[in-house]
């Protein structure tokens, strides 16, 4: 099987166990399946956006910023799996890298983490992306504000437009997934899963097509 995951910034939290956890579960995980792990920018990208947008740095600049951190956060877990030295710069550069396992992170300015992952998936033509996050899925609102927030164990391309609602606006933009991204979803093929990549028995269940908690995206309806 192909599979894309997009491991959410906000899981490179500096937790030794989880990366113990994480290399054993991906280095098993890729004897039988091929790897693409896209790593998202998380707090030290914010934290550097936030400082250029206050001196008045220009969006696209913040950009390229926010994709520097998401390749720094992609060199550390790609060292860590033992994964391809070079980080790629583009999706077609992560496909040439004829390997079981490839990490890399952001490209080019205009979109998140997430939208590289589904450009990705869309280009091997994954059987799944996986969008691994600091929460459980996709709720009716934002579950760290409300704790009432309901999860969706399913939810449609069109109401995920609805949530995501807009375009890309600008630099380190906190969306579920980014408006680019559910455009490429909604165009592709493959399955797509959002759940809580610090919950590893729960991924491998995902993945194996067995009960899992999170949300599924459906294309029809
Ligand atoms: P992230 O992918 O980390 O965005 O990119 P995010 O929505 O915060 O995702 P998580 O929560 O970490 O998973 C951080 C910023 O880097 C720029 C964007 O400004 C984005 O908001 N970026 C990233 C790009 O412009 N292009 C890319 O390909 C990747």
């Amino acid at each position: 099987m192909k599979l894309v995951i997009a491991l959410g910034g906000s899981l490179i939290d500096f937790d030794e166990d989880y990366f113990e956890r994480l290399k054993r579960f991906l280095k098993d995980l890729s004897k039988d399946h091929r790897i693409y792990v896209v790593v998202g920018g998380g707090e030290i990208a914010r934290k550097y956006i936030d400082f250029g947008r206050k001196l008045g740095l220009k969006e696209e600049i913040l950009d390229w910023i926010g994709i520097f951190a998401t390749r720094l956060n992609a060199k550390l877990v790609s060292s860590i799996l033992g994964a391809n030295e070079e980080i790629p710069r583009s999706v077609e550069d992560a496909v040439k890298l004829d390997k079981g396992l490839v990490v890399m992170g952001g490209t080019t300015p205009g979109h998140s983490t997430d939208t590289v992952a589904a450009e990705l998936a869309e280009k091997i033509s994954a059987d799944l992306l996986i969008i691994a996050t600091d929460v459980d899925g996709i709720y009716d609102k934002d579950p760290k504000m409300h704790p009432d927030a309901r999860l969706f164990g399913e939810v449609s391309v069109d109401k995920l437009q609805e949530i995501c609602k807009k375009p890309w606006t600008r630099a380190g933009d906190k969306v579920i997934i980014d408006g680019p991204a559910v455009e490429v979803i909604k165009r592709s093929g493959f399955d797509v899963i959002v759940l809580n990549g610090k919950d590893l028995e729960n991924l491998g269940r995902a993945i194996r097509r067995e009960k899992f908690r999170g949300t599924k995206i459906r294309r029809e309806g």
